[in-house]
């Protein structure tokens, strides 16, 4: 059903031409309807807060209406942009369509026209939204036991082919290895293995970076008294602890060597000794790892075993980094935005949508962990409404640099860059480099490569 309470934006610089759009808008039923007169009572407007849809005369003095879709899109971007514009200028109508207007009206403006466009685009957005919020209940519907997954928030279709391969896995005794990024969730989807897994015990978490090999194995298989000096109280280790339900090893790609060959004992066995004894015990435990290490690579690097590596990795899955699951970063916000109100104790406190798009511009090294930390972090700071320039500014003044861009480059090479745009100087000096690097310092193979001159390119080095 359309919503007659979408806000609207028209934009004109003559008072007469506004006062009929709204008028027309109005008698058509759409209640919500902001009129600016010219471009910069349009920014300002803008500024302040969102809209389902902007009507923009592309001619006006002072600001231009082309630099207002920039300023949309650049702030709301996907927010629907119809430009209204002169009869014999369709080519600068259909250039603002590839710069992200969703269509253009010529003048001198029809009314029924007019109105039938607006409808239609808001028709379709609304469509969209149906259609996304009906595909994440399929998604749900095809969990066995969506309530697993509870804690993930999400509605990527990627992290719901990793529930359901979680689902088809769990039931067995295999380790289950999770890669992935720092803060990509990796222990809150070793819960969800555990849970799936229906198992009884408990699911038992244990960090095992920098722990040498006597820890890691005290920590594990537990001592006897007396074992070594200090060791005045037997110890049950966490094999046993965990035993009916889960021990997750988290960052097991740092382990030692000794740590390495007596996990991999363990898992091939089934059984270990507790430090300083001779009795061999069981554990009906199952294993999940998690590391944010390339493992493969350091099997390559001789620095893991490669049998313990195929032990563990029968089961293996990779969380993608937020930046690659762009769709699930305004829902995370607003998870965590909610529930730092709630924390704070200020639980009316709410956000424009605009607010969280601008964070889809950047990319989240820290992944979720550091998006829920900027959610508590302006859900403290903001006043009632946080808009996007708050947004904004935050990711400015604590140095976050938005815009990362990427485009392709001939031969499929890939262009990346966030935060201060490489100069012309800078970009020919990655590519010298890098053709020196290819070709193994030859200048003539690089010179080639960069399509110069042997000379030319002699004087670049030197220069
Ligand atoms: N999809 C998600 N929905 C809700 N919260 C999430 C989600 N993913 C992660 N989180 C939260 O983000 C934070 C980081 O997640 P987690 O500790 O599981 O990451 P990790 O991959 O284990 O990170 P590290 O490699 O640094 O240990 C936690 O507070 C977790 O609850
Ligand atoms: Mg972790």
């Amino acid at each position: 059903m359309l919503k007659y309470d979408a806000p609207i934006l028209l934009v004109d610089d003559e008072e007469d031409i506004l006062f009929s759009y709204s008028f027309a808008l109005k008698s058509a039923g759409y209640k919500n309807v902001t009129a600016a007169s010219g471009g910069k009572k349009a920014i300002e407007i803008l500024g302040q807060k969102a809209f389902a849809l902007v009507v923009l005369d592309l001619y006006m003095p002072e600001v231009d209406g082309n630099d207002i879709l920039d300023f949309i899109s650049a702030r709301y971007p996907g927010t629907p942009v119809v430009i209204i514009t002169a009869a014999d200028d369709s080519q600068t109508a259909v250039n603002c369509l590839k710069k992200g207007a969703d269509d253009y009206i010529l003048k001198p403006v029809d009314s029924l026209r007019f109105i039938t466009t607006i409808k239609n685009i808001l028709e379709k957005e609304e469509l969209k939204r149906q259609v996304e919020s009906f595909s994440d209940a399929a998604e749900v519907s095809h969990l066995k036991c969506p309530d697993d997954f509870g804690a993930i928030v999400t509605k990527e279709s990627g992290m719901y082919s990793i529930f359901k391969y979680i689902e088809a896995v769990a039931g067995g005794m295999q380790p289950v290895l999770i890669c992935g990024e720092t803060g990509t969730g990796k222990e809150l989807m070793a819960e969800a293995v555990h849970k799936a897994s229906r198992r009884k015990g408990a699911f038992v978490p244990v960090n095992v970076a920098d722990v040498d090999d006597t820890v890691f194995s005290d920590t594990l298989f537990g001592h006897r008294k007396g074992a070594f000096t200090g060791a005045d109280k037997a110890r049950r280790g966490l094999l046993l602890e965990a035993s009916g339900g889960t021990l997750f090893l988290d960052e097991v790609g740092d382990i030692s060597e000794n740590s390495q060959l007596k996990l991999l004992r363990f898992l091939q066995e089934g059984t270990f000794r507790a430090i300083g004894s001779d009795t061999e015990e069981k554990s009906d435990v199952r294993i999940v790892l998690a590391t944010n290490a390339d493992l493969e690579k350091k099997v390559e690097a001789g620095r893991f075993r490669k049998d313990l590596y195929y032990r563990i990795a029968i089961h293996k899955l990779l969380l993608p980094p937020l930046r690659e699951r762009k769709g699930d970063i305004a829902l995370l916000f607003s998870h965590f935005y909610k529930l730092a109100g709630k924390e704070l104790g200020t639980p009316t406190k709410t956000f424009e949508k605009a607010a969280a798009g601008v964070l889809s511009s950047y990319t989240f090294p820290g992944n979720i962990r550091e998006l829920r930390a900027i959610a508590y972090d302006l859900a403290a700071r903001s006043g009632d409404v946080l808009s996007a320039g708050d947004v904004i500014s935050y990711l400015e003044s604590t140095g976050r640099s938005r815009g990362a861009v990427s485009s392709n480059m001939p031969g499929g090479a890939q262009f990346t860059y966030s935060g201060r745009f490489p100069s012309l100087k800078d970009m020919e000096n990655i590519l010298i480099d890098e053709a020196l690097k290819i070709s193994g310092g030859n200048q003539s193979k690089a010179a080639s490569l960069l399509g110069i001159s042997r000379q030319a390119m002699n004087k670049r080095v030197k220069g």
